[in-house]
């Protein structure tokens, strides 16, 4: 093992370690040497991974607060068995990791801390008792069979499973635009067409019809969705009704905006009427 492979077991990049030295004395040193997830794969000579080369820094963004901690990961997808081995060293000894595979001979793969479950990620009853194994998770990876129908019902099924807070990523979404995965430009059922789909579902409280996109789970979960070349990246945070305030004293005579459009009688009207609806839905809740 190479000295910053062994002082990464351990650390957080902050965190500095005491050592004893000569006669006694303790000396802190900063752990400069922690190594960077594309340093680590650089250096892996394990089981075999196969990653895209700009999917290192956005996995840098979302993971690093993690490193260090006793995570609760999950992948899907195994394959030789590599990122295991990958996530293990820049996550640590404590990490829970978890994964799931459609192929068993990945349950070679298990030890202390980490457990592989065997299914398909489009089952439905496979991913429910994978929810009721698991603890809530602080991250998901999707690099599984990457179909339209595998990546739709991983997500539907396991968002849920994420913590508050916690992440939710997808890799190799440009899937969705081959045929052979379901996939194409525009196509309804791809995953990038529902998940642009969310950002509208993200929208919810500002959307005056409430009978076409109603606030629903997602608009009360999602808190953001990154588009990434061949990565999508949702952030799980509980979200209620945004709300705005004003402060301090007023400076100008405002004008009006010569860019706004002349609402229509029935529109102002519709408004109004949804607003009393949320703010009797407020009163009702406060009692
Ligand atoms: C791209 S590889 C995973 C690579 C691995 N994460 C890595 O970085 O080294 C995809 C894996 O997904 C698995 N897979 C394919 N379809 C699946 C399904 N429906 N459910 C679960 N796993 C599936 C395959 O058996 C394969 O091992």
């Amino acid at each position: 093992m190479l000295p910053h492979q062994f002082l990464s077991q351990f650390s957080h990049p902050f965190i500095v370690l005491l050592v004893a030295g000569a006669g006694g004395a303790n000396f802190l040193i900063p752990n400069y040497a922690m190594s960077t997830l594309r340093e680590i794969f650089e250096s892996h000579n394990g089981r075999l991974i196969h990653k895209w080369d700009h999917y290192f820094d956005i996995y840098e963004r979302y993971f690093s607060p993690y490193r260090g901690s006793a995570l609760n990961l999950l992948e899907v997808g195994i394959s030789h068995g590599g990122s295991l081995q990958v996530w293990r060293e820049y996550f640590g000894k404590d990490a829970n990791i978890f994964a799931i595979d459609i192929n068993a001979e990945c349950k070679k793969f298990e030890d202390e801390k980490t457990k592989i479950l065997i299914g398909s990620q489009e089952d439905e009853g496979f991913l429910k008792q994978v929810i009721d194994a698991l603890p809530p998770l602080d991250i998901l990876i999707d690099d599984g069979g990457h179909t339209m129908n595998q990546q739709l019902v991983s997500f539907r099924n396991l968002f849920p499973a994420v913590k508050n807070g916690g992440i939710y990523l997808i890799e190799d979404t440009h899937t969705s635009y081959w045929r052979e995965y379901h996939g194409g430009y525009k196509r309804k059922t791809s995953f990038i067409e529902f998940s642009k789909s969310l950002v509208d579902q993200m929208y919810a409280w500002h959307i005056d019809n409430d009978k076409i996109v109603p606030v629903n789970y997602h608009t009360e979960n999602i808190n953001s969705i990154s588009f990434y070349d061949s990565v999508i990246v949702f952030e799980k945070r509980n979200r209620h009704e945004p709300f705005h305030s004003m402060k301090g004293e007023p400076t100008i005579t405002p004008c009006a905006n010569p860019g706004l459009k002349k609402e229509s009688v029935l529109h102002q009207l519709r408004k109004k009427l949804r607003r009393k609806k949320i703010q009797s839905f407020v009163r009702q809740f406060k009692k």
